[in-house]
């Protein structure tokens, strides 16, 4: 693809992924707290690196202190990766809108994604990961794959105001306990996946089914494989919005657990709203709920009869911000401050 296929597609996305002012929102953070060291990527040299990947480079190995790396206006073609030796990176863009990392691999979801994160402790506020194998969606020429824009294997990861963009397996979300906050999810099938602990809240669910040509797709494929693992996904006062049809999910392992609260949902949601896959027969340990949801999509009536089943000290468990959080998250907004 041409620099300026991708950005052509890119906008074309953009315009799909914000029917709404999503930029809007806006939030008070404490003030600053804590003052850590900046690294400055410029990709047209007015800052320390011209690389996002470079940037990382420079962190020292078993780094302890916040390092805020600010990544100004550009799109950064480059697969990065934070390593597991590298905590405490803030990754800061100049807004989803304007900073997109963007990489087109598609050989193997375990070696594909745009973006690798493998350390514990990081945060990345304001930028678009994008994996554009698959875009201009109804247009690439290329044949739907697994193409991973965002794998997130560490623990305790937030990310505010992100963009994750994808076709199909667009967001791994490994393992760990993670937040999202105000992002943005792109995809059609399976594009939320994995057996991390992780709670969404306020993002958009952007489905492009549209693509599938009359299959429909899924938002969740979520991978808890034993009844005492904790992880589990909860969406949390999100929108699914979107084109074609959608399930909400379907079980990547056989004890998966999936939440949709206070979530609206547009009429792209199938009425059984859940399928089995490979669970056909353990249908009952499987853990997918939906509380408090509105819109055309949200009716629970001619759902599967195996889904909603959860019981309420569960649901009070998943809901509540201590599924994930036990301070690491809330110590969080002191580094946002800045
Ligand atoms: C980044 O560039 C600024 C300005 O030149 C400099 O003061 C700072 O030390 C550099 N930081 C790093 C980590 O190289
Ligand atoms: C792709 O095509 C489908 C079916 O024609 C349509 O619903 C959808 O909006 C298109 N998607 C995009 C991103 O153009
Ligand atoms: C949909 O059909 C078009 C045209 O035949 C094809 O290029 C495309 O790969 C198909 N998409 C999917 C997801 O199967
Ligand atoms: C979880 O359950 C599996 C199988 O039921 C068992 O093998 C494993 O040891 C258990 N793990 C913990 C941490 O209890
Ligand atoms: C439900 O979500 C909406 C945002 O989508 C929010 O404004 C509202 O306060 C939430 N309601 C509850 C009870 O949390």
């Amino acid at each position: 693809m041409s620099f300026f296929q991708i950005f052509t597609s890119i906008f074309a996305a953009l315009l799909l992924i914000f029917p709404a002012d999503i930029a809007s929102l806006s939030q008070n953070y404490p003030k600053k707290l804590i003052n850590f060291p900046i690294i400055v990527v410029d990709k047209s040299g007015g800052g320390n690196f011209t690389t996002i990947q470079a940037a990382i480079d420079s962190v020292p190995s078993y780094n302890t202190r916040w390092i805020c790396i600010y990544i100004k206006q550009g799109v950064y073609r480059e697969k990065v990766t934070i390593p597991f030796d590298k905590p405490f990176i803030y990754l800061k863009g100049a807004g989803s809108r304007s900073t997109f990392m963007v990489w087109d691999g598609h050989d193997s979801i375990a070696t594909g994604a745009t973006f690798t994160s493998q350390a514990d402790n990081i945060i990345a506020n304001g930028l678009t990961f994008m994996n554009s194998y698959n875009y201009p969606i109804n247009g690439s020429g290329n044949p739907m794959m697994p193409a991973v824009a965002a794998l997130i294997e560490g623990d305790r990861s937030a990310f505010y105001r992100c963009v994750f963009m994808g076709l199909q397996d667009t967001l791994w979300d490994v393992q760990g306990r993670h937040y999202f906050k105000h992002c943005t999810i792109q995809g059609a099938v399976d594009f939320i996946f994995g057996s991390g602990q992780s709670l969404y809240e306020g993002c958009t669910i952007a489905v492009v089914a549209g693509a599938l040509n009359g299959s429909a797709g899924y938002i969740t494929a979520q991978g808890r494989s034993e009844a005492n693992e904790t992880n589990g996904f909860v969406f949390k006062n999100c929108n699914i919005v979107g084109n074609g049809k959608t399930f909400l999910g379907r079980p990547w392992r056989d004890y998966a657990r999936v939440v949709f609260y206070n979530t609206t949902m547009s009429d792209i949601i199938v009425p059984q709203g859940w399928d089995p896959w490979f669970s056909v027969g353990h249908e009952y340990d499987l853990s997918f709920d939906e509380i408090d949801c509105h819109g055309l999509g949200s009716d629970t009536s001619e759902r599967v009869s195996w889904a909603n089943k959860m019981r309420n000290t569960e649901l009070q468990q998943l809901t509540s911000i201590s599924f994930i959080d036990d301070g690491w998250l809330s110590n969080f907004y002191n580094i946002l401050a800045i």
